[in-house]
């Protein structure tokens, strides 16, 4: 059934996939409002990745049941950059390292395409350099990164800059974020939140995945969810996340796994 609820960005609906004939999600349902911080944990292999693998439209995942529907309109059978355009974005958990391509000419072609969907004129070099400089402030990042390689040979760190830095670029509608506080400093983690933080509005939404509650006291989700064995089994507010780092996942035994709403 397609809700039809105007506030709502992402609305998932009983979905089930798999890779290569493997079930991975079992029946995920989530519900993002616009305006709202959602945080989703759980154990390594309950499926996190992969949900936010298909909210942008990986070809490796075959959605076997079930809906996405994102603004409004089921979005299964759109094309990844289709999704991207509409102002889905995914920063991966593991970045791709693109050789040949420089960040810079990236980000521009990705921001263009953006423009031109929108149906805005496209920037050119200088006006675009004008833009991206503000935004490398967002990100504290260094200027000579630009002119490097997609990624190539940057720091587990420095892809996770890249990635907010792209994000801020492209000021998606859902920003999905898979463990971007992995490998993060300290002062990086604060940067690359506020990062996020500035970024957030009434009109969008996040999606952060993370083992660590830490990341939680920097960007304060509205709800957090906990993912096990392909499905959201517990949802609750940021304390649920500060219980979690006390408890671990060792309550979740599956026969007895049922939605649980806690808040
Ligand atoms: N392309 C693939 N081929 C085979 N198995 C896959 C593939 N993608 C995911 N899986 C399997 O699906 C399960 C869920 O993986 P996923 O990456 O979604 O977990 P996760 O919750 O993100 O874990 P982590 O916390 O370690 O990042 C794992 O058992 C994984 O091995
Ligand atoms: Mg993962």
């Amino acid at each position: 059934m397609i809700k039809d609820n105007s506030s709502t960005i992402l609305s998932i609906q009983n979905l089930t996939a798999a890779v290569d004939d493997i079930p991975i999600l079992k029946g995920v349902n989530l519900e993002i409002k616009a305006g709202e911080i959602h945080a989703i944990m759980g154990r390594n292999g309950s499926g996190k990745s992969t949900l936010s693998k298909i909210i942008s439209g990986h070809p490796a995942y075959q959605v076997t049941g079930g809906e996405v529907i994102y603004k409004g309109e089921s979005i299964l059978e759109k094309e990844p950059d289709e999704r991207a355009l509409a102002g889905i974005f995914l920063a991966f958990q593991y970045p791709l390292e693109i050789p040949g391509v420089s960040n810079l000419d990236f980000l521009r072609v990705a921001y263009n395409a953006s423009r031109k969907y929108k149906g805005l004129e496209e920037l050119d070099t200088f006006d675009f350099e004008d833009l991206i400089n503000q935004k490398l402030d967002i990100v504290q990042m260094n200027p000579a990164f630009l002119d490097r390689s997609l990624n190539e040979g940057f720091s587990g760190g420095e892809k996770k800059r890249n990635e907010i830095l792209q994000m801020a670029i492209l000021e998606p509608t859902l920003g999905i974020l898979d463990e971007i506080d992995s490998g993060l400093d300290i002062d990086a983690l604060r940067i690359v939140a506020n990062g996020v933080n500035q970024l957030t509005n009434s009109e969008n939404a996040f999606l952060l995945i993370t083992h660590y509650q830490r990341l939680l006291n920097y960007i304060e989700p509205d709800y957090v969810h906990v993912m096990y064995d392909g499905k959201i089994v517990k949802t609750g507010n940021k304390e649920l996340a500060v219980e979690l780092e006390g408890s671990g996942y060792d309550f979740l035994v599956p026969q007895e796994v049922g939605l649980e709403v806690v808040i």
